[in-house]
């Protein structure tokens, strides 16, 4: 394009690490995430896995160095006691789950084989802990058992079952969405309710993480950190998902551009959210004890023809590339109070980085942008500014095309990741940097010809990052021509 599209890095100012929990996943009791998803069960014969759970998802999750996860819900976990999944399996007792498809649930998965997972996944496991239909004392109960070194009922029985060291489970989320399905609950009465739990949460090195508002509700917010004292919170969460209607979300791959427009629009609200709950946090917490933890977040979309309408289990295309890379771009310039998000959801369902169909598996555009990421790890945020944008347009409606975040790594190296959420046109932007020269600079990119195009299970890897060239350095600049619908992430020693 002809507009000189600036993207100014600041690289004298000491950002905050950008936290590698940011990178965060979410598995859910829900449709194909769990069962037939992570876990085939220990009787499983066709596809490898170990104790249960798939080799090739373990392997895929540890290439993508997860930081965390977070389990067992989402909704599931208001209804989950944690006593029915442990001890022998023949004997567990089964639910009804509820919220996803009433299906009949036999808790063959459980404490031990969720926290072992997280072990082979050398990853953080993440605890919802059950308010809505739990006790405290189940609560305080699981900690225990996960968490006790030392004597106590609850640890004699995680040794009765097979495990003698604790686990030491860090996170632990106070119920979820306790506005609707943790109990439609008023912000006064679950800041109450938040309380009680959090008094018999004990332990060192735990994070205490109070549900938090759905999109906009700035008033939940708000109302928690006037009423919940600091001292018993480490976080609060924020959910939002992009969708389009939730009476009519639209196909996940077929979707008109006008629908990419408004999804993306959704997505970009996060960079408004993020702003408005940090300023409510900023008035009770100016030095920023307390991490804004946003622990759902991912498009939604219709679930794919003919499978069941309670699993949500959706394609993966090049708009949801869009959405995880302006979204993880939104959360690293926000890296001083985002502390920690979650992806909904890993497996099968929701915006998730892995499909699977029997023993296939396939790696969505999600995934690539998680990967192309990483190197944003706890890396140091690069604050920066981008001038003279160019904008999006639908209608009367804009977005900015292109959104950025930058990082220094360890090793001195920065790293610059840019999209440019443009259906059609590329956008060349210019970076001055100080001293740049060509053959310091690397980069990968990840894009395809349609915003629809996904990868299927006879197509696997049409989409995947490959090297990138479209950039040259000129007069102390480097300028970037970056493709329709593309995710961009450069690197300069
Ligand atoms: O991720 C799916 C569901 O969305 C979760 O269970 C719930 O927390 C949210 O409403």
């Amino acid at each position: 394009s002809a507009q000189d599209i600036q993207v100014q890095i600041d690289t004298k100012t000491n950002g905050p690490t950008i936290s590698k929990h940011i990178y965060g996943h979410f598995a859910e009791h829900l449709g194909r995430c769990i069962y037939g998803g992570f876990y085939v069960g220990e009787d499983e014969t066709k596809i490898p896995h170990t104790d249960g759970v798939r080799n090739d998802i373990i392997e895929a999750l540890k290439e993508l160095q997860i930081p965390n996860l977070r389990w067992p819900g989402g909704c599931f976990a208001d209804t989950y006691h944690w006593q029915d999944g442990i001890g022998p399996k023949d004997q567990r007792a089964t639910i009804v789950n509820q919220w996803w498809g009433g299906v009949t649930e036999d808790n063959s998965f459980g404490t031990h084989e969720f926290l072992n997972m997280c072990e082979l996944l050398e990853t953080e496991p993440y605890l919802s802990g059950n308010v809505g239909s739990g006790t405290v004392k189940e609560f305080a109960d699981w900690m225990q058992y996960t968490n006790n070194g030392g004597v106590s009922p609850m640890s004699e029985l995680r040794k009765e079952n097979g495990r003698e060291t604790p686990w030491n489970v860090k996170y632990w989320g106070v119920g979820n969405e306790a506005w609707g399905c943790g109990g439609h609950m008023t912000p006064e009465y679950y800041a109450n309710v938040y309380r009680q739990f959090a008094t018999y949460m004990t332990g060192s090195n735990i994070q205490r993480i109070a549900s938090g508002a759905s999109s906009n509700d700035y008033n939940w917010t708000e109302t928690l950190m006037k009423n919940i004292p600091a001292h018993l919170v480490d976080g609060l969460a924020l959910h939002h998902y992009s969708v389009i209607d939730w009476n009519d979300k639209g196909s996940a791959s077929q979707f008109t551009e006008e629908q990419y427009f408004i999804t993306l629009q959704r997505a970009w609200e996060m960079e408004e959210l993020v702003t408005k709950h940090v300023a409510i946090m900023d008035k009770y917490d100016p030095e920023k004890k307390i991490d804004l933890i946003v622990d759902e977040w991912g498009g939604w979309y219709d679930v794919e023809e003919g499978t069941n309408p309670g699993f949500l289990y959706q394609q993966n295309t090049m708009r949801d590339a869009m959405i995880a890379g302006m979204t993880l771009n939104i959360f690293n310039n926000h890296a001083d109070r985002v502390k920690m998000a979650n992806l909904a959801q890993s497996v099968n369902v929701l915006q998730a980085v892995i499909l699977t169909k029997e023993e296939k598996m396939i790696l969505t555009p999600t995934y690539h942008v998680m990967k192309m990421y990483t190197v944003h790890h706890d890396a140091k945020l690069l604050p920066l500014k981008i001038q003279n944008n160019a904008t999006y347009k639908n209608g009367a409606n804009e977005l900015p095309a292109i959104s950025a975040s930058a990082s220094v790594d360890q090793a001195g190296i920065t790293h610059i990741s840019l999209v440019n959420i443009d259906a059609r046109q590329s956008q060349t932007v210019s970076i001055p940097l100080s001293g740049v020269k060509k053959a310091d600079v690397s980069g990968s990119v990840l894009a395809s010809a349609k915003i629809q195009d996904h990868n299927s299970f006879d197509k696997p890897s049409k989409i995947q990052p490959v090297d990138f060239k479209e950039f040259k350095v000129k007069g102390g600049q480097l300028e970037v021509t970056l493709p329709p619908a593309s995710v961009v992430v450069l690197e300069v020693k």
